[in-house]
């Protein structure tokens, strides 16, 4: 028995108003997005391991155990991106972007890789339309790439969208306040969950994404980081927050609100839509201050955000896009005029309209029967007495010159 070949577990193939959707998604982002500057960069699908397991971080889920690694014929140490800032940020630097007026506005539609449990909205490669703003610290940065994600979100009908915001201030802000939460966590180690306790001293924050009650209830008195925020990093939130409410986007403030990469400074934010079930994360991300010169780059502040494609068509109410209208479909009645069809259908898509021809040895039935399935507005059939012109609309026909096919497609568009 011959072996059936499948997509391997966590992708899929992409067909017919999957991909049409796409396109459209990928059409929407590009016109909300070079409207504000940004322009479009490609970044390769691999890039050494380490640009990825220094930013994104050691210790977080996707450098752990998510990542597709493998040593090339060279012996390096490659990975299949997991996420696009890291590569964006190391694009910047290797091409001197910062030679150009700040800030410097990238965006991208990319395909990911992140070995993970498959379930719905989750795949081990999926795609994410992304954008970075590199350069500025101003607070209006964060303002304008949260609005611009809402935009595209909206743009695309994604249903039950919620934003949620917060400030993880600066890596000594957080180290402080680390050290505070895990000795308010040593005090009340009693009542916390035994995976809770484990990782106290590798990552206390987890306790709050804790799902029982005893944790929980420990948790609604812990401290949280906005509350160690010192005042210039207060300040800057409380600036990004003014410009957001200069616009109609609503938003609540969650202290929680933890994201899975290392990068991160200042502002996080992500957009939930309650559309998707338990991957509820449509789009994300925030300012990664240090990114830069963590990578050799100078000292360059930046803010951005990735949102989930398959989650964006999935969580969206839009209708898929109609594919576009068939001007002519040129059919025949004999094999020997498939030659001056061929000519034809040629000429009349040349000059910029949507043809079919036969191309499947069909019966002149079975031509116009397909004909009527494309939903073409004209048939020209070759025939013994020349060409024949149907008008699907009304019914007509006529014998007509080859010549003048297009002049009768040209004229009913006219109308
Ligand atoms: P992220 O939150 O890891 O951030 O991913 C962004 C979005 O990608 C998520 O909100 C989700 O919609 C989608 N996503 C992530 N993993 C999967 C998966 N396995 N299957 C399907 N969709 C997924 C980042 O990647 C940051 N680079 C965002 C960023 C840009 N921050 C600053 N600039």
């Amino acid at each position: 028995m011959t072996t059936r070949y499948q997509a391997p577990k966590g992708t899929f193939d992409i067909l017919g108003a999957g991909a049409a959707a796409r396109s459209e998604l990928e059409r929407t982002a590009q016109t909300i997005l070079s409207r504000a500057g940004y322009e479009r960069i490609q970044t390769p699908t691999f890039e050494a391991t380490e640009l990825f397991s220094r930013t994104v971080g050691e210790a977080t889920d996707i450098v752990q155990k998510e990542m597709y690694t493998f040593e090339d014929g060279g012996g390096r140490s490659l990975t299949l991106r997991p996420e696009g800032t890291a590569p964006v940020a190391r694009a910047y630097i290797e091409h001197g972007l910062h030679k150009q007026p700040a800030p410097v506005k990238l965006w991208y539609h990319e395909n990911f890789f992140r070995f993970e449990a498959p379930q719905a909205g989750r795949y081990r490669e999926f795609s994410q339309i992304g954008a970075e703003a590199i350069g500025s610290d101003d607070p209006a940065v964060d303002a304008e790439v949260i609005v611009l994600l809402s935009e595209l979100l909206e743009a695309m009908s994604v249903k039950d969208v919620r934003l949620r915001l917060s400030s993880l201030g600066t890596p000594s802000t957080r180290e402080r306040y680390r050290a505070q939460l895990q000795s308010y966590l040593e005090a009340n180690i009693d009542a916390l969950a035994p995976h809770v306790r484990e990782r106290i001293a590798l990552n206390p924050l987890r306790a709050f994404d804790a799902g029982d009650s005893a944790t929980q209830a420990v948790m609604s008195g812990a401290p949280r980081l906005m509350d160690s925020l010192t005042s210039d990093e207060r300040d800057h939130f409380a600036s990004v927050r003014e410009a957001l409410e200069a616009t109609d986007i609503s938003y609540e403030i969650d202290s929680t609100l933890v994201r899975g990469l290392d990068y991160y400074t200042l502002t996080v934010f992500e957009f939930t839509s309650d559309a998707l079930g338990a991957q509820s994360g449509v789009g994300g991300g925030g300012r990664y201050d240090g990114l830069i010169e963590q990578l050799g780059g100078g000292e360059t502040p930046a803010a951005g955000w990735a949102a989930g494609v398959e989650r964006i068509l999935l969580a969206s109410s839009a209708a898929a896009p109609a594919s576009g209208p068939v001007d002519l479909y040129v059919a025949y009645t004999d094999v020997q005029y498939r030659v001056a069809a061929f000519q034809l259908a040629t000429a009349v898509r040349t000059a910029g309209h949507s043809v079919r021809m036969e191309l499947a040895g069909r019966s002149l039935k079975g031509q116009l029967k397909q004909a009527g399935k494309v939903g073409s507005r004209f048939v020209a059939i070759f025939g013994d007495e020349g060409v024949s012109l149907k008008d699907m609309d009304s019914g007509d026909q006529q014998v007509v010159k080859p010549e003048m096919v297009m002049h009768w497609i040209s004229r009913s568009q006219a109308l």
